[in-house]
């Protein structure tokens, strides 16, 4: 089939790939000539495990292509998917302009059958304002021609999305036009062989199970990070309550892991803006707003503890951070918890030596600028007279690290961890003043 995805970010980048994976003639527009350019020379502008292959592969086959062409896009693929941006506005609504204008190009150009797939994470209604904006401009040229929007809400997580997008717990696709789902179901049909995983609903319920999903997720986070602080004044241990609790298939282990706060493009933006969408409708969401205002709380939860054993003025002393990207196997920092951290470590006078497998690069691109702070070759490095370690990031080579020569680096043998990678007791029996989140 011919498919154009618009916006070459995180999710279209994904989408077009693996799409043209499964024999499908892909291009991808991007208006940013630079990124275009890095996509034709074989590199990528972003991290994501098993993506620079497909791409390769795909590339070389000519299945996949790369374009700024807004015309050529537009002519090439009957299905177009839109995966643009939508950042928060001031206020923490989505911003739709791009959104928008790319849905106005589809209609400025098309002469034939389109089927427009809203791909982006967009507000309940988006679809009724991208088939008013395709429609308009259809009407500016005096043409009569037939397209359909489709509803059809990403559920990548960073780290994994290749194999996200391959294996898929469901495809929700929200439409009303026959042809047009009819086209998404021979799409996605290699993707969910062995089960139909296809859900198809009007396109409102579609775009609002996006919201709901990583609303929930967002909430699961906020409650455990909540309850860690009260383990910690009750002298309970979180991680056992977290097990205790997971083993009902009611509740289920995932996404029950207390730490310093949920990060990364998703959760705090799609959160804000479920927000204000409910706001606007007259039905204010007050769990979540708390899930918001919890988890703002949660990324200062780290130097909390490190103010309460240092004091305030922190001028003298050096942290080593282990982990910048908001989580594991991305060099994504959007909203990651690292920011605040040291941000506010430097703040204070700290001299910080930081660590990240991966997200060096986009760390500098947001922290260049932070005074006194550096960065280190390697774990190890970054640990050399420091006074104390601060993770915030689970990276496995953190796992299971040296800890007699983690020991004999830092000078005061203390480990302010906001992921809850060691057992404390073991931590104690190595001679660490270990200090982790709700573990009591
Ligand atoms: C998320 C959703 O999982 C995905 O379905 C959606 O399409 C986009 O948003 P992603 O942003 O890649 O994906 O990250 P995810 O793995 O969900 O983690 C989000 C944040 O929550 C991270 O900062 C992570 O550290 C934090 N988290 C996750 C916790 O603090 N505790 C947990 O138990 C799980």
């Amino acid at each position: 089939m011919k498919v154009t995805v618009v916006g070459t970010g995180y999710v279209g980048l994904v989408t077009g790939a693996c799409l043209s994976e499964m024999g499908n003639h892909v291009v991808c527009l991007d208006l940013d000539a630079d990124k275009i350019r890095t996509l034709r020379a074989g590199g990528l502008p972003i991290y994501e495990p098993g993506l620079q292959e497909i791409v390769q592969r795909n590339v070389a086959a000519g299945r996949l292509e790369f374009t700024t062409d807004v015309e050529h896009a537009v002519a090439h693929g009957t299905i177009q998917f839109i995966a643009v941006g939508t950042p928060p506005d001031e206020d923490g609504s989505a911003d739709l302009q791009y959104v928008l204008a790319a849905a106005r190009n589809i209609g400025k150009t098309m002469t034939d059958f389109k089927v427009v797939v809203d791909k982006s994470t967009v507000p309940v209604g988006t679809a009724d304002k991208v088939k008013a904006a395709v429609q308009e401009e259809l009407d500016r040229r005096g043409v009569k021609l037939d397209f359909a929007v489709v509803s059809n809400p990403e559920f990548l997580k960073e780290g994994a999305a290749v194999a996200d997008f391959m294996r898929p717990d469901r495809v929700v696709v929200g439409a009303e036009d026959e042809r047009a789902i009819l086209l998404m179901r021979a799409l996605y049909a290699p993707f969910i062989r062995n089960h139909d995983r296809m859900m198809v609903m009007d396109i409102r319920s579609a775009e609002f199970t996006k919201y709901a999903a990583n609303a929930m997720l967002a909430t699961r986070i906020s409650f455990m990070n909540e309850l860690a602080l009260v383990a910690e004044k009750l002298g309970a241990d979180i991680e056992l309550v977290r097990q205790g609790i997971g083993s009902d298939p009611r509740i289920g282990y995932h996404f029950l892991y207390a730490g310093c706060g949920y990060g990364g493009s998703c959760f705090p933006k799609d959160v804000k803006a479920l927000i204000r969408t409910a706001e606007e409708v007259g039905q204010p969401l007050r769990l979540l707003e708390a899930v918001e205002a919890v988890n703002d709380r949660q990324k200062q939860v780290l130097v909390g503890k490190i103010v309460d054993c240092y004091g305030e003025n922190l001028s003298g002393k050096t942290f080593a951070v282990w982990g910048l990207a908001f989580k594991p196997n991305t060099d994504d920092m959007r909203e990651a918890p690292s920011r605040v951290v040291i941000a506010e470590l430097a703040r204070r006078g700290a001299k910080i030596q930081a660590y990240d497998p991966v997200a060096v690069d986009a760390a500098k691109r947001v922290l260049g600028h932070v005074q006194g702070l550096s960065f280190a070759e390697s774990g190890r490095a970054a640990l050399e007279g420091a006074d104390a370690l601060v993770i915030v990031t689970e990276w496995k080579e953190f796992r299971t690290p040296d800890f007699e020569a983690m020991r004999d680096s830092l000078r005061d043998k203390r480990i302010f961890d906001g992921r809850n990678l060691y057992e404390p007791k073991l931590m104690k029996t190595l001679g660490f003043d270990y200090r982790g989140i709700g573990r009591g």
